[in-house]
């Protein structure tokens, strides 16, 4: 984790180093005009430049989600030194997920074994580095140590666990209910069981039932939905699409995951409540990278405001960023295949990277599943946006079904099912290449691309460091 910025540093030096021909380059803001660089050094500049920016796009959403690791947490807390776990009873949680049929209904059992250590309120509010604590107002601080306190979830590994489920308040099972395979090395599971006695398919609509983990503390509780094989399939973001994160700012990224009462982005409670009425037996699947020990604080939020759908939390066992786009491309690829008749309406930001590649990639997969793709151009509407994004892999995706919108209600009235993805009265500005953030703005032009980005991913670099 700490390598990573490091390496960030070393590209932001060699741009600044090499867009300045200045002897003294000052990282300032406002660089002042400078003699263009010769043509063919510039392309070189161009290509340190891109994987630079590239970098720095990419390391965002890692240096935010790379909240303490698992060890940071331990070591902290001073497990295996004091603070014994032993004497703590075990707790576990399920992660809403879905189910499809084939005869029977088959459900996903998603979750986590974990121990909820007792922690002092001083080690709650210091647990993430670089997050200032020092003016929290009461209300604050109580959501900090709320979502600190499930952060610090300790994983049970090899955990055997016993889930029990529910329909209409009765239960399905009997009593020694489903054994479930063994936790992973981090209390992982994830797995799909064969479930008789929740009836046919003949419902036109999802149908929720409940499900539980038997002799555990904590709420042990979960959903399931019960997913028509045919119907729309809305996947969604969290992060910058449902909830004002602003990953693309990192101090604010951090104070708004942790510290601030989660705030909606305008109108998409209201857009996926009339997808929900109007589109044929819709699911909502939602796709996160926020860790998997956030889960209830991430329930309690969405199932207030957004229809009951199933979620994709971040595994523990995350380190690098490659990690995070193959754990997005896997919870895809297992929905597509899970679902091969259901059409999907996939929306996501300009400010997740990984989805900006997944998202083309799994529509060249399964073209025939694909409804519509829609992206929020975060940097269009926020002007603190400035890291580029990269729209090379949307050449391979069939035009008109894909479309970078601002504001939900660009979506409002776009006819989904009748194949209309475009809204022609939004302008689209899809280069096929890095472009959006700093490299739109008119100081970039005016003083010239390279040497303006430079100044700005050293900032982004500075603000990333200033995390640690
Ligand atoms: C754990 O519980 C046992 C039995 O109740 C007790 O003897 C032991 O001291 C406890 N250990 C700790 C660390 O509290
Ligand atoms: C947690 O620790 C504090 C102080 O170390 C102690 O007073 C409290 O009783 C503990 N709570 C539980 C539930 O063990
Ligand atoms: C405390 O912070 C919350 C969240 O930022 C804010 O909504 C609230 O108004 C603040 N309360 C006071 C008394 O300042
Ligand atoms: C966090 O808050 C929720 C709801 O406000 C509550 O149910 C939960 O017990 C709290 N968790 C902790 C660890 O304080
Ligand atoms: C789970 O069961 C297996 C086999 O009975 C046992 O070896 C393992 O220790 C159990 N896991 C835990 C965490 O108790
Ligand atoms: C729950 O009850 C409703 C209405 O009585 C029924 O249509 C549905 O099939 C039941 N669900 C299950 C899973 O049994
Ligand atoms: C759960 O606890 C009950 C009562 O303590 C016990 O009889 C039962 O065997 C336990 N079940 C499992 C699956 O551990
Ligand atoms: C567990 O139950 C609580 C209380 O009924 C509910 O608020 C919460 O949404 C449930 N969790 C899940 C994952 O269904
Ligand atoms: C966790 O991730 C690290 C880094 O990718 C890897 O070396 C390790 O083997 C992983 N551990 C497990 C149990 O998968
Ligand atoms: C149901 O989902 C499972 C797991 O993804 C998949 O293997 C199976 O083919 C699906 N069944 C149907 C009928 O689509
Ligand atoms: C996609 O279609 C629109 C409208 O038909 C057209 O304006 C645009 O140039 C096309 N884009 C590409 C890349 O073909
Ligand atoms: C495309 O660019 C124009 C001009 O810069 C801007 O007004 C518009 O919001 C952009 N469209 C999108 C979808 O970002």
């Amino acid at each position: 984790m700490l390598a990573l910025p490091h390496t960030l540093v070393a590209l932001s030096l060699a741009v600044l180093v090499a867009a300045s021909p200045a002897p003294n380059p000052a990282p300032a803001p406002a660089p002042t005009p400078a003699p263009a660089p010769a043509p063919q050094a510039a392309s070189s500049i161009e290509s340190i430049f891109s994987s630079a920016t590239g970098a720095v796009a990419s390391a965002l959403p890692t240096i935010l989600g790379g909240w303490p690791s698992l060890s940071d947490i331990e070591k902290k807390i001073g497990v295996n030194n004091g603070n014994d776990l032993s004497n703590v009873s075990a707790s576990a949680l399920l992660i809403p997920s879905y189910a499809n049929y084939s005869g029977n209904w088959n459900l996903r059992f998603y979750g986590l074994a974990y121990k909820l250590p007792n922690i002092s309120t001083s080690d709650l509010d210091s647990l993430i580095d670089g997050l200032s604590t020092n003016n929290l107002n009461s209300t604050q601080q109580q959501l900090l140590q709320n979502r600190t306190q499930d952060l610090a979830s300790i994983p049970i590994p090899k955990a055997n666990l016993t889930a029990l489920v529910f329909a209409n308040g009765s239960s399905i099972t009997n009593s020694s209910g489903i054994q479930l395979q063994t936790t992973d090395d981090f209390g992982e599971f994830d797995q799909f069981v064969t479930v008789p006695g929740l009836g046919d398919n003949s419902s036109t609509s999802v149908q929720v039932i409940q499900t539980g983990i038997m002799n555990v503390t904590g709420p042990g509780n979960g959903t399931v939905i019960l997913v028509p094989s045919t119907g729309i399939s809305i996947v969604s973001d969290i992060d910058d699409v449902m909830r004002i994160t602003k990953v693309y700012v990192p101090n604010q990224g951090l104070n708004n995951s942790f510290v601030q009462p989660y705030v909606n982005v305008p109108g998409v409670p209201e857009l996926f409540a009339m997808w929900a009425k109007n589109l044929s037996s819709a699911a909502f699947h939602y796709d996160t990278t926020t860790p998997v020990e956030l889960t209830r604080t991430y329930v309690d939020y969405l199932f207030n405001n957004f229809p009951l759908g199933s979620l994709e939390m971040r595994p523990i066992n995350l380190t690098e960023p490659s990690q995070v786009l193959d754990a997005r491309q896997n919870s895809l690829l297992k929905l597509f295949q899970t679902f091969p008749k259901r059409k999907f309406v996939l929306v996501g930001d300009t400010s997740s990277s990984t989805l900006l590649s997944a998202y083309p990639q799994i529509a060249q997969q399964f073209p025939n599943n694909i409804a519509c793709i829609f992206i929020r151009n975060t940097s269009a509407t926020d002007s603190d946006d400035k890291i580029p994004y990269d729209t090379s892999p949307f050449k391979n995706v069939k035009n008109g079904t894909y479309f970078f919108y601002r504001t939900a209600e660009d979506l409002m009235n776009l006819d989904i099912e009748g194949g209309q993805c475009v809204n022609s009265s939004i302008p689209q500005n899809v280069t096929f290449g890095e472009q959006g953030g700093f490299l739109d703005s008119g100081a970039a032009i005016a003083f010239g691309r390279t040497q303006y980005a430079a100044a700005v991913v050293g900032a982004a670099v500075a603000l990333a460091l200033s995390l640690f």
